[in-house]
């Protein structure tokens, strides 16, 4: 009997080509720094040989904060152009601007009515921001829009209409992913039946947080980065404002414990590294000089990305219209998902 076992061998290679899914968006809110770069992008790309990726460009997120025009119109193509100049191949990944796919906002609102406020009370960017106003004695949601309180839940949606199976993100989104996995679990819950796919993060422990010029956490919040596309001069001269300690330059010093070994281990290869470390052990280097070391091997990364985006952002037109085919590939898979919980829910 040959046709049960060439349907067998049809099911096997169905269940290996379905692919699955990797998801992740980013927020055109500034220029974007190598925090982005490291705990964003490059794992994001990393994972697209792997997964059928979906990458996209949080513009409605962006609104909560951005209210100049011409500033968010320019970072939407910016956070574009350095997709794509660091290696997105539309071709491959479905790319697209968050604010092209209108079943996103329709999911949000169905989902709405599954998130209960108190989950929202917990998000760590809201209760920051009450925080910070209890501190300086003003009214707790002095300054919270809408959009911020109710920020995880339109990420939900981002992530949930596209079936995802993984989110590439930083450590600090991860609180961001388990409230899409709550949301979505009490959808399943009521329905008894898997509307909705659960996500995962995924976050890459040995970049998890790329240090900024002070040795906190890289943010654009601490006005601390290291910014991807700025020109060479700039690159040199923020990397020069790195803070160190006041040991001299005989002193040995403790690769270890330095934010400019850290930044440099993300841009060197073992080798490199070993021979930068027994040159802090050693003594005799100054900071200044280990600061040169680092310049030479992030410009080394950077210099080509650079020339790319420029090139990008010199065509705009071009770049839409990646987006726009990449909007058009995107929206028949949010349909289908908000057509399933809609049949789900009774507004079939
Ligand atoms: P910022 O903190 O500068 O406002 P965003 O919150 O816009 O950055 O982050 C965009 C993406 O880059 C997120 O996935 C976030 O986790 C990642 N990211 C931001 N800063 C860092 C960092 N210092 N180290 C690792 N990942 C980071
Ligand atoms: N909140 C993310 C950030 O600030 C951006 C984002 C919006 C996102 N929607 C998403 C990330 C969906 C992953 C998946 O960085």
């Amino acid at each position: 009997m040959a046709f049960p076992h060439l349907y067998k061998q049809a099911v096997i290679r169905y269940i290996v080509l379905m692919k699955k899914v990797s998801l992740t968006g980013i927020k055109p809110t500034g220029d974007l720094h190598i925090g982005n770069y490291f705990g964003a992008i490059k794992p994001a790309l990393e994972l697209a040989k792997e997964y059928d990726a979906r990458y996209f460009i949080a513009d409605y997120h962006a609104l909560n904060t951005m209210k100049n025009p011409a500033e968010l119109n320019n970072t939407i193509r910016q956070v574009a152009a350095c997709w794509l100049a660091s290696g997105l191949d539309p071709e491959k990944v479905i790319f697209y601007r968050q604010s092209s796919i209108p079943e996103v906002f329709e999911l949000t609102t169905m989902l709405m009515a599954f998130t209960s406020k108190g989950l929202m009370n917990r998000a760590h960017a809201y209760k920051a921001a009450v925080q910070e106003n209890n501190e300086k004695g003003d009214d707790p949601d002095a300054g919270v829009n809408m959009g911020l309180f109710t920020y995880p839940v339109l990420m939900a949606a981002d992530i949930i209409i596209f079936d995802s199976d993984v989110v590439p993100v930083g450590k600090d989104q991860v609180q961001h992913i388990e409230m899409a996995q709550d949301i979505a679990q009490s959808v399943n819950a009521n329905y008894g039946q898997q509307v909705l796919k659960i996500p995962q993060a995924a976050v890459q422990e040995n970049v998890a947080v790329v240090p900024g010029l002070d040795g906190r956490k890289m943010s654009k919040s601490y006005g601390n980065v290291i910014p991807l596309f700025a020109p060479e001069k700039t690159l040199q001269k923020t990397i020069m404002r790195i803070v160190t300690n006041s040991q001299s330059v005989e002193e040995p010093k403790n690769p270890d414990t330095c934010q400019i070994f850290q930044l440099y281990k993300l841009f060197s290869d073992n080798k490199e590294q070993d021979a930068l470390a027994v040159r802090y052990r050693k003594g005799g280097m100054g900071w200044g000089e280990a600061k040169e070391e680092l310049f030479r091997a992030v410009n080394r990364e950077l210099a080509p990305i650079r020339e790319k985006f420029n090139a990008i952002m010199a065509d705009i037109p071009s770049l839409d219209k990646i987006l726009e085919k990449g909007a058009e590939r995107a929206r028949p898979i949010a349909a289908a998902t908000v057509k399933r919980f809609r049949k789900a829910a009774g507004i079939d």
